[in-house]
């Protein structure tokens, strides 16, 4: 028996008890005639005790040679701590060592194995079996672990059946590159990594399968960020017979759950918003509701003086900062730099100092009277103490530039409280979506999603005006989920592939077999997915989903634990005729 306890379970209850543990060796600290040890476990740490008095002399000897790391086994009797410890759950008792043994030895690890570390996140990755023995790891795949549990307790209790589908499958379009596999048994040909399980969770509806639900691996060749890594997982889902009201409905109880059961906090109100308001006020379509700073938009109120960047600017906009009238020059100068980078790309940026006697000073003085600026507080909302910013330009990417900075002003005034919850549905999305580099469009959540009805024939005449019966789920300013109510009737599919520019050919040989079920009695069906590492790490208060991935991959898409993606050998090639050539 490796052990009776765990180091974390031991409490004053147990002193006087005779105990075996096991663990690694945390820390040893020498006194010369009293030796303490830290044992660690994935339940916590227990403090070990030997000491000339009551340990015989060669024991003593081997505890003072422990290394950091190694693995070992103690048995001895649970003590009272003469000077405890109140900042661990063990901290009145400590264990005193009667036998010692050294289950493995370790090399001296290359950071410290503390909350706070001294290694950089390269050298984590890289051993990332030791950062996993840290407690901020540990406790991140833990909390992992038990939202997992929770959404399958949720959905199977509502009735979805989970069912696995496969990994090796033909393209699925979501918006991304695919991953894509050589298969040696068919020459020349490939299979590709699922983007998601979408085609098939349709097909599971013509199956008649109802309510289907998965928490699985999805794999997408895209840029990398805080929020994105290219495998992660799905908690995908599907239902047959249903509208959107009803998904909405379903998807909200489970958020709602998690919340509650994961974090103890009760949230009744997911407030719906359209896709157009969400841009026009927020300049995003997954803004973070915890805080106000609502766009202001000041075209009326800007155009009728000479000031020529306004004038000749689609759009004038802007944003009260709360209490940030008190700004010094230098920080104002700062931030107009920082919506200058190239990042955020803009041209410059007007602000107006709300001043607490209710005048008002700005940048552009020379241009506008206190009645008109009086105007530009009314329409931002702005009280005095606060700093209007304002930014002009093309309309899209004005909308984008100052969301960049109404989030980076909440951040500064500390308004992003990663302990309070604010959800919100997006709905009624765009059908389509404009490539402005290649001047098509492409379906903006993925091809087989439907437009609202009677929309159909404006796909013929305003293509970029319809809207389509998608939805995302917002939580604190990050999408954690998005689904739509699909297209089930085999002719609409054929005429969205159409308008998606597919040949029928084109369509047939990438669809055909989705398109050839819909001939076999297709239900009604809808569905969404949540990205279940971004909702981990947003109930856990956190916003970078690598944190919460025990393997995850770097922003260059490596695992540079592993080494991989690595080169193979010529053998392999040749079994999968490929051949590279890089002078191509
Ligand atoms: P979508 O593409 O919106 O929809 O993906 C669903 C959710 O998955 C998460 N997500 C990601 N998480 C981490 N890294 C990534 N690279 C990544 N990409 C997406 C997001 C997103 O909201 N088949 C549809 C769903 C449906 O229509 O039912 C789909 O995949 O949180």
């Amino acid at each position: 028996m490796y052990r009776s306890h765990s180091c974390g379970e031991l409490r004053e209850l147990h002193i006087g008890q005779k105990v075996t543990l096991s663990g690694w060796v945390a820390k040893t600290r020498d006194k010369g005639f009293v030796v303490w040890i830290d044992l660690r476990d994935r339940y916590g740490i227990i403090q070990l005790v030997l000491d000339e008095d009551r340990t015989n002399a060669e024991l003593l000897e081997q505890a003072r040679n422990l290394g950091r790391e190694f693995v070992i086994q103690v048995k001895g009797e649970v003590i009272e701590r003469a000077s405890k410890n109140a900042n661990i759950p063990t901290g009145n008792i400590e264990v005193l060592v009667s036998e010692l043994t050294i289950l493995n030895e370790s090399k001296t690890p290359p950071f410290t194995i503390e909350n706070e570390t001294d290694g950089g996140e390269d050298l984590r990755m890289k051993y990332r079996y030791l950062d996993i023995r840290r407690n901020p790891v540990k406790d991140n795949l833990i909390f992992r672990s038990k939202v997992a549990m929770e959404v399958r307790k949720f959905l199977s209790g509502e009735g979805f059946i989970e069912v696995e589908t496969p990994y090796l499958i033909k393209s699925t379009p979501e918006g991304a590159r695919d991953f894509v596999v050589p298969s040696r048994m068919n020459e020349g040909q490939f299979y590709a990594l699922p983007q998601s399980p979408q085609t098939f969770k349709q097909l599971l509806m013509v199956g008649g399968m109802d309510k289907y639900f998965q928490i699985v691996k999805c794999f997408r060749d895209e840029d990398l960020r805080a929020d994105r890594q290219p495998e992660f997982t799905q908690i995908d889902c599907e239902m047959a017979f249903v509208e959107q009201e009803d998904i909405l409905n379903v998807f909200e109880n489970l958020t709602k759950y998690l919340l509650k059961e994961v974090n103890g906090v009760e949230i009744d109100s997911f407030p719906r918003m359209t896709y157009d308001d969400a841009m026009a006020k927020y300049g995003n379509d997954k803004p973070d509701i915890r805080f106000g700073m609502e766009f202001g938009e000041l075209n009326a109120v800007t155009q009728h003086k000479d000031f020529g960047v306004f004038n000749t600017a689609e759009l004038v906009v802007g944003i009260a900062v709360p209490g940030a009238a008190e700004y010094t020059r230098k920080e104002l100068d700062a931030l107009v730099n920082w919506v200058k980078r190239p990042q955020i790309g803009a041209n410059g940026m007007v602000y107006v100092k709300c001043n607490e006697d209710g005048s008002f000073k700005s940048t552009v003085d020379k241009f506008y009277d206190q009645d008109d600026l009086a105007k530009w507080a009314e329409a931002t909302g702005a009280n005095p103490g606060d700093l209007i910013c304002v930014l002009s330009g093309d309309a899209n990417k004005t909308r984008s530039q100052l969301s960049v900075l109404r989030m980076e002003m909440a951040t500064k005034l500390g308004l992003r409280n990663p302990n309070e919850f604010a959800p919100l549905w997006v709905v009624d999305f765009p059908l389509l979506e404009l490539d402005e580099e290649t001047g098509h469009y492409h379906a903006m959540h993925h091809p087989f999603t439907s437009p609202k009805p009677g929309q159909l024939a404006m796909l013929d005449t305003d293509p970029g005006a319809v809207r389509a019966n998608a939805y995302d789920l917002v939580l604190n300013g990050n999408e954690i989920g998005g689904g739509s109510i699909r297209i089930h009737d085999k002719d609409m599919q054929a005429t969205m592939f159409k308008h998606l520019g597919f040949t029928p050919e084109e369509a047939r040989a990438q669809f055909g077999f989705l398109m050839d079920a819909f001939q076999y009695g297709a239900p009604p069906h809808g569905g969404l997915a949540f990205g279940l590492d971004r909702l981990v790490a947003i109930l856990g208060g956190q916003e970078t989903i690598r944190d919460f991935i025990a393997f995850p991959k770097n922003n260059s898409g490596r695992d540079v634990m592993i080494d991989a993606p690595a080169p193979i050998d010529n053998a392999q090639l040749k079994e999968l005729s490929l051949k590279l050539d890089i002078q191509e």
